[in-house]
């Protein structure tokens, strides 16, 4: 009985066994099955991308754009939302993007203002690109947009080349007047039209940009059509809808537009058909915000804070080649990618760092690194870049010590056919063709920030606040904007004023030497020293203790670069803030070379990511600063 009772047991115990290994078997197999049948794909990242609207044709070849290049990357996920130019909805958006747990998100904001801080809001807990429209301030993990002032300048001179008489009357065709791109047109566009005497512009606005409302427009206009020699539309539809109007009138006036898409009745094809006369292209920047967002998710260093697209002109002279450009598959390089670089000197610490960090990124890209030294003569530079022309370099890179002078060179450098970037500083050339693209800080910002930092921590109480200014090299793009720009949140405090200011060349021993030379001649009535760069305010303190005086205490410093040593003169009291200047620009090089080698188009700048430092920052941060 015993037996009968264990034996049936056993058999049951058996086939629950074997019914869980059937239900696990089947379970995993099924999985299996799934996996291969359903096309699984693993998704590491979850993209949003909140669209200010999708009515403008321009946002949706920039969603289109987005959509394709998301498509090439099997782990990302993209979630897409439509603002529909309502800054409340896009809001909500925004926050329902994050509420699905989004990695990363794509915005194009519909209001500056209105969406600023919720677009801070979400960059403090995850990264943000920021399209097209900018917000204020900086609190965005990249920005990718056109330069549209530079656009209208485009466009002037296209319509220069078009005007056959002296006297004569552009009619310019703009967007809303709440539209910052369309006023961003129209103030380049009038810098150069008001370069000629005897152009005359009659202006029209069109607050929806549409197509319809233009033709309309131009319908409206009338008599006055006949006096006009040239039509400037601020986008393409526009242009199209005066082209149908002039047809409708059996009127020929050549237009320009912008944005220069590709595809039926857009700009490239209106050339094509000779229906305009010319368009600028206007890049929607969607290709490179999945780029980036892919570079930045995957932590790749060196990513830039901003990112501005080039521009080009088309006319029915070069709009086949264009098209055909858009076509070119990569170039594999099969040889070693030879780069000649002419560095300034080595006046500061920012400037030790800066080779070292170009030496090692090329090393790591395996770049063969032609490097010179021109030690702050701008006539060894031309010599260094004559001799890469003769060794027929693939790419020459130039920090210009100066930012004039370098016409003759650089069209040698362009008859050779060798592209040059600029690395750091600016150069100030008519023809911009003669280099590919800047790589650097924005020295203009860095001194409206040093003069912020002043005015906010240094309170006048009505007494005037008397500025000292060390100036870097003069002639050198970094001195030029960074007083300019000091100068213009100067102007806004009558009560701040420079008393002094001399030319340090962007050494320790240039900011000491001004000080103690004012020291000799001058009693000391100085609030604050405002220094170009931090070994120039280094140079200043020694000589205020010498004398002493307490920097950082009886005078108040600020200066730019942020380096190691400025960080030790924070956390010691003695320098009160440091702009952020990173000299770390090796990686976004040499990835720019090998963009150009393979063919791909570069951006007109890139800019690199700065902060501003105080005493505050300095002890927690100080161990991680690399330069
Ligand atoms: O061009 C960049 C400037 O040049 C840095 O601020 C300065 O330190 C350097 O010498």
């Amino acid at each position: 009985m015993m037996n009968k009772m264990f034996l049936k047991n056993r058999i049951l115990l058996r086939l629950i066994i074997l019914l869980i290994i059937s239900i696990l078997l089947l379970f995993f197999t099924g999985c299996e099955f799934y996996k291969e049948n359903k096309d699984y794909k693993k998704i590491d990242y979850v993209i949003g991308v909140s669209q200010a609207n999708m009515l403008e044709a321009w946002r949706l070849v920039s969603t289109k754009e987005i959509k394709e290049e998301a498509e090439k990357y099997t782990n990302i996920r993209l979630i897409i939302t439509d603002a529909t130019s309502n800054p409340e909805k896009q809001k909500k958006d925004i926050n329902k993007l994050l509420d699905y747990g989004i990695d990363l998100l794509i915005v194009s904001p519909c209001d500056v203002k209105e969406m600023t801080p919720v677009i801070r809001k979400v960059y403090h807990k995850i990264p943000v690109i920021v399209m097209d429209r900018a917000v204020e301030g900086f609190d965005y993990t990249l920005y990718i947009g056109p330069d549209n002032e530079q656009i209208g300048k485009q466009a002037g001179e296209s319509v220069l080349n078009l005007l056959t008489n002296r006297i004569s009357t552009v009619l310019e065709l703009c967007g809303s007047q709440n539209s910052k791109s369309s006023i961003d047109r129209s103030k380049g566009f009038q810098s150069i039209i008001s370069e000629q005497s005897g152009i005359d512009i009659l202006q029209y606005r069109i607050e929806t940009a549409t197509r319809d409302d233009t033709e309309d427009m131009v319908l409206e206009i009338g008599e006055q059509l006949n006096n006009v020699d040239v039509i400037f539309a601020h986008n393409d539809y526009m242009a199209r809808g005066a082209y149908l109007a002039l047809q409708q009138l059996g009127m020929e006036i050549p237009i320009i537009g912008i944005d220069g898409f590709t595809g039926e009745n857009n700009g490239i094809s209106m050339v094509q058909n000779k229906r305009i006369a010319g368009t600028i292209t206007c890049p929607t920047g969607g290709k490179e915000a999945i780029q980036f967002a892919m570079d930045i998710l995957n932590n790749v260093s060196g990513v830039p804070k901003q990112i501005i697209l080039r521009s080009h002109s088309i006319t029915e002279d070069n709009v086949d080649e264009y098209v055909e450009s858009l076509d070119q598959p990569l170039i594999v390089s099969d040889h070693i990618i030879d780069v000649g670089y002419s560095q300034l000197g080595t006046e500061s610490a920012w400037r030790l760092a800066n080779t070292a960090s170009i030496k090692e990124a090329a090393k790591d890209a395996g770049i063969n690194l032609i490097f010179e030294d021109a030690n702050q003569s701008q006539e060894k530079q031309v010599e260094a870049i004559r001799n890469f022309i003769k060794l027929k370099v693939d790419v020459i890179v130039i920090s210009p010590v100066v930012d004039y002078g370098w016409e003759t060179v650089l069209q040698e450098a362009k008859v050779a056919g060798i592209p040059v970037l600029l690395s750091d500083r600016k150069i100030n050339v008519e023809d911009d063709d003669l280099f590919v693209t800047f790589i650097g800080a924005e020295f203009l910002e860095e001194g409206r920030r040093a003069m912020h930092w002043i005015a906010d921590n240094v309170k006048s109480n009505n007494e005037s606040i008397n500025i000292i200014e060390l100036q870097g090299t003069t002639g050198a793009s970094p001195a030029i904007d960074r007083k300019k720009g000091f100068e213009e949140i100067l102007s806004q405090y009558p009560q701040y004023q420079i008393v002094y200011s001399e030319v340090g060349d962007f050494t320790y021993q240039g900011g000491k030497k001004i000080i103690e030379e004012y020291l000799q001649e001058n009693e000391w009535s100085i609030d604050v020293i405002f220094a170009h760069n931090d070994d120039m305010a280094l140079g200043a303190i020694e000589a205020l203790e010498e004398n002493g005086l307490m920097p950082g205490i009886d005078v108040k410093i600020v200066s730019v670069d942020g380096t190691k040593e400025a960080f030790k003169a924070m956390k010691e009291g003695k320098l009160n803030c440091s702009v952020e200047c990173s000299p770390l620009l090796g990686p976004q090089l040499m990835k720019a070379v090998k963009d150009l080698v393979s063919g791909k188009e570069l951006p007109l700048r890139i800019i690199t990511d700065e902060k501003v430092f105080t005493q505050k920052d300095a002890k927690g941060l100080m161990k991680s600063r690399k330069y």
